[in-house]
């Protein structure tokens, strides 16, 4: 047997052996054959059947996974994208469930095609997987036109596991479409997270002809180790090779931790090198390449959990005064130096964001026409008893602005998001009663962008609400906006002025253009309250509405 073979076996047999050792019991497996004439394999999921690992084989290739795969009535279907199998003999195997094995079907489209995008818990107009689970926005680049979302995934179930990295594409940060798993799990674990660039000068040898490689940089994970590795495209991120030597970095006994993971890399012009930001342990990591293969270790900034980034932005877009923001996955961040191989923080931590926000990534690649530094965040906002869960929260443009408090991050949806507009509406100078009124003609619309500034009479509270759930609290008793501490930047200021955007499942609260920002589920119960401005003698100065669509019709 060759070396490569016996390799292959060896690892799929580790990763077997992994996925067995997280407490999924062992049955006698079942087999299916099938050949593969149809674009999909459905499959049918059951909440309450056991995870199971579920093998897809042909010849050497494989797609080793854990499902609930359903007993009797299904939950929800689920599907394997089989493209990279036509016309092929495949065996799925499974232990001890011979009926849910026959119900697996193939077909041209995916179970519950018709109602896709219209499901009654669909997210309208942020991001959402067609099936399954989305969590972290990864490998965010720009290339050719199109702006990539990879993302952490489940294909299997609309719960977290089996990570895959997701794909979507958008030829505008709004309408997306969701294109075939960019890369599955393999001998060195599950696709955690991770980032994507365009290597221009085929640093890493990957290009072919003028073609540059997109290289996505990503963590391996698996029950022992979390490890770094590599991945290239030369066909705009549609199919990808994993490089043959990974990992790139394994810093485990470094670190003496299992906690290493989800590289982001930028190109560092001054230094003419690649450089990531990676967290290890306790913190932020730095590490520089020449090739994107071969990784130095040059420092290190304490204070930080998962998903790290890194970037340089001007203050008040002043080119001649740049400072450098580092953050965590919670969006706390850091503003300071950075010199290609150290990170010296000058302030921080502060806030931007709280709520659902999780794990935002920025566009590598953006040309320097356009300047933007573009975030995406995960939303940590369910899509209840639907066969997908969780969604992207609208891309904002990230700047630092002098605030009476120093230097401070800001963050506000992109001027894209007028492509969502349908119809607009504006009033200026309203009591609360008859902003109230106007508002209630919208109380039956479920996709709302609703813009105003509130002047506050008395020090106290003022807000807006809707079916009962409040979207807007501001107490200037205790200068809490929704229950964090918020002071404006002119501190004797009586006036607030929020964007909220309201889409099937959630809510996003802009303040003062983006000073702070948060995101919740959308939980008001009781439509007879509709919308509702509440305060002691409480005026708004203007109101603007916008009906919006859905970004899938
Ligand atoms: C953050 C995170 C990352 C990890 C990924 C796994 O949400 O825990 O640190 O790479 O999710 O899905």
């Amino acid at each position: 047997m060759n070396r490569s073979i016996l390799t292959t076996q060896k690892t799929w047999l580790m990763l077997l052996t992994l996925i067995f050792s997280t407490g999924v019991c062992f049955l006698q497996a079942q087999e299916r054959l099938m050949q593969i004439t149809d674009k999909y394999l459905n499959i049918p999921v059951s909440n309450s059947a056991q995870r199971q690992v579920m093998t897809i084989a042909s010849g050497q290739d494989k797609r080793v996974f854990e499902i609930r795969l359903a007993t009797g009535e299904p939950d929800y279907w689920v599907f394997s994208d089989m493209t990279e199998f036509m016309g092929r003999d495949i065996t799925i195997s499974y232990p001890g469930n011979e009926k849910g094995l026959s119900l697996i079907y193939q077909a041209k489209t995916i179970a519950g095609q018709d109602s896709l995008y219209n499901e009654p818990n669909r997210p309208r107009f942020h991001f959402s997987s067609r099936r399954g689970w989305n969590n972290d926005p990864n490998g965010l680049v720009y290339h050719e036109g199109e702006y990539h979302l990879f993302y952490q995934h489940n294909p299997y179930e609309r719960e977290w596991g089996n990570m895959h990295w997701g794909h979507a594409v958008s030829k505008d940060l709004i309408h997306w479409k969701e294109l075939p798993v960019a890369l599955y799990p393999d001998q060195h674990g599950t696709m955690f997270s991770g980032s994507a660039v365009i290597d221009y000068h085929n640093t890493a040898g990957f290009n072919k002809g003028n073609q540059p490689a997109m290289v996505a940089i990503y963590t391996a994970d698996n029950p022992e180790r979390q490890v770094q590795c590599i991945a290239y495209s030369l066909d705009k991120g549609r199919t990808w090779k994993k490089h043959e030597h990974n990992p790139v970095i394994d810093s485990k006994e470094k670190w003496d931790s299992k906690d290493t993971r989800d590289p982001k890399v930028f190109w560092y012009e001054p230094g003419k090198k690649w450089v990531m930001v990676l967290n290890e342990r306790d913190g932020n990591s730095i590490y520089n390449s020449t090739n994107l293969k071969d990784w130095t270790y040059e420092s290190h900034v304490t204070g930080f959990w998962e998903c790290p980034e890194l970037f340089e932005l001007p203050v008040d877009g002043n080119q001649n005064d740049k400072r450098w923001v580092m953050y965590g996955a919670s969006g706390t961040y850091m503003i300071g130096k950075f010199d290609g191989k150290k990170f010296t923080p000058e302030s921080g931590k502060h806030y931007y964001t709280t709520g659902s926000a999780y794990a935002g990534q920025t566009f590598t690649n953006i040309p320097s026409s356009d300047g933007r530094r573009i975030q995406i965040c995960w939303g940590r906002i369910p899509s209840h008893h639907m066969p997908f869960n969780m969604l992207m929260l609208l891309p904002t443009e990230l700047t630092l602005r002098n605030t009476k408090d120093g230097v401070r991050l800001f963050s506000f949806p992109v001027e894209e998001v007028n492509l969502l507009n349908k119809a607009g509406y504006s009033w200026q100078n309203l009591s609360a009663d008859s902003a109230n009124q106007h508002l209630q003609e919208f109380n039956d619309e479920p996709l709302l962008r609703i813009k105003f500034t509130l002047k506050l009479s008395h020090a106290t509270s003022a807000g807006l609400n809707l079916n009962g759930q409040s979207l807007l609290n501001y107490d200037m008793n205790h200068n809490l906006v929704n229950g964090v501490f918020y002071s404006p930047n002119e501190m004797t200021s009586m006036q607030i002025s929020a964007d909220i955007f309201i889409d099937t499942t959630s809510v996003e609260v802009f303040i003062d253009g983006g000073a702070y920002s948060c995101s919740f589920e959308k939980r008001g119960t009781d439509p007879n309250q509709g919308f509702h401005f509440w305060g002691n003698n409480i005026h708004v100065d203007s109101l603007e509405v916008f009906v919006l669509k859905s970004i899938w019709e």
